[in-house]
């Protein structure tokens, strides 16, 4: 992880709304407060290709869209999202080993973009000494099949970081701070906590989308994580 990178660079945006009017709407509002933009399943089925053109144009682009196939469908899921040039996609790691090798092989032609895979989604009910089994072992199959890092819950990232390698990238959602509700989230941890157990992407969806003023609670986010003690 690169610490010259600003707090704000760190933070992805989920942009769970329905029409490009929305997305570009909360693009602008939030500007250089956030480095990247998260678009996900129900934008990308509404949207599309041309959407991701346009936010691209100001912000990274990870597109979480959790493939989770078999190794032939993936890989060329994969291609398809190199050929838009985002800068981040994902699988889901429940795929198993052929799968993620077979997404990583694609990836390759794309240098500039990371593949990640989620472990345990952070709104998964199960307990979280087994969350934490599941993740790692998991983390460790993305880790053996090539891919550059996962998604898991913060409650996670210090150990995959530990079994992984500290350059393996750890993207959290489940973020939330304050008095803020969980909806249906169940491993949450604030912005602080977050960049202290090693997280280097912080998503954040409902905190900043649904607040009075989201640019606001964009920079307290990138504020809380400043005050990190780290090492
Ligand atoms: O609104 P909230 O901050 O809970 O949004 C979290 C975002 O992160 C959502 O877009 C969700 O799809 C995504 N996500 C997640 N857990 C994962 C992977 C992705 O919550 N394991």
């Amino acid at each position: 992880m690169n610490m010259k990178k600003t707090m704000s660079d760190r933070l992805m945006v989920a942009l769970d709304v329905q029409s490009a009017e929305e997305a570009l709407h909360i693009r602008d509002t939030l500007a250089d407060s956030v480095g990247w933009l998260k678009v996900g399943l129900r934008l990308f089925v509404g949207q599309g290709p041309a959407l991701i053109a346009q936010l691209q144009t100001s912000h990274r682009i990870f597109l979480d869209l959790k493939f989770h196939d078999i190794p032939n469908t993936v890989a060329q899921a994969i291609e398809s999202a190199g050929n838009l040039g985002v800068d981040m996609v994902n699988v889901h790691a429940g795929g198993g080993l052929p799968m993620l090798e077979a997404a990583a092989q694609a990836a390759a032609a794309f240098p500039s973009m990371q593949l990640i895979a989620v472990t345990v989604l952070t709104s998964d009910t199960m307990p979280q000494e087994q969350a934490l089994a599941l993740a790692l072992q998991r983390a460790k199959l993305a880790k053996d099949a090539g891919l550059h890092g996962v998604v898991c819950s913060v409650h996670e990232a210090a150990s995959i970081k530990a079994l992984c390698g500290q350059d393996f990238i750890t993207v959290t959602p489940g973020i939330r701070w304050g008095n803020q509700n969980s909806q249906d989230q169940q491993r949450i941890a604030d912005p602080k906590t977050a960049v202290e157990s090693g997280s280097d992407y912080l998503v954040i969806g409902r905190p900043i989308l649904q607040a009075d003023n989201p640019k606001a609670a964009a920079q307290e986010a990138a504020a809380m994580m400043a005050t990190a003690k780290i090492g």
